[in-house]
């Protein structure tokens, strides 16, 4: 059964797959509305289920760590909602673009490092497992 690492391994994969997809994309808004409403999708459910799920599980040993993740997306929050408010066939659309993406590879590194080492030492195969349930379940909830 996948634990809740294996699930947001996959969740980050999905992500840097659709950023990679818009780097590569034309400066055209309409071949870029469909792929970039998907991205904000998936981050927003997969921060949120995070936020909810897997970091207050792990707060009390890695508090640094965590509070360090939370401002993370939060600027990726920021980043996302501004760039719905910028013309999506502009240069300035493709900077933050880069931004996003230079954000995004940062933090998956730092979590899939740090946090996933914290998470596997403090919890045990079962608890993991039992997370990656609530974790899938907090996605779907939040968006039905
Ligand atoms: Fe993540
Ligand atoms: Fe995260």
């Amino acid at each position: 059964m996948p634990d809740i690492l294996d699930i947001i391994r996959r969740d980050h994969e999905k992500v840097m797959g659709i950023i990679e997809d818009l780097d590569k994309s034309r400066a055209v808004a309409r071949e870029r509305e469909r792929p970039f409403a998907e991205l904000k999708k998936e981050i927003t459910q997969h921060m949120d289920a995070e936020e909810k799920v897997f970091y207050p599980a792990l707060e009390r040993n890695e508090r640094d760590d965590i509070l360090e993740a939370i401002e993370e997306h939060n600027v990726t929050r920021t980043v996302s909602d501004d760039m719905d408010n910028t013309p999506m066939d502009s240069d300035r659309w493709k900077a933050k673009l880069k931004v996003l993406k230079e954000l995004t590879e940062h933090h998956i590194e730092e979590e899939e490092d740090k946090i996933f080492k914290e998470a596997r030492k403090d919890l045990s195969k079962d608890q993991l497992e039992d997370m990656g349930k609530r974790f899938e379940e907090a996605k779907g909830i939040m968006y039905r």
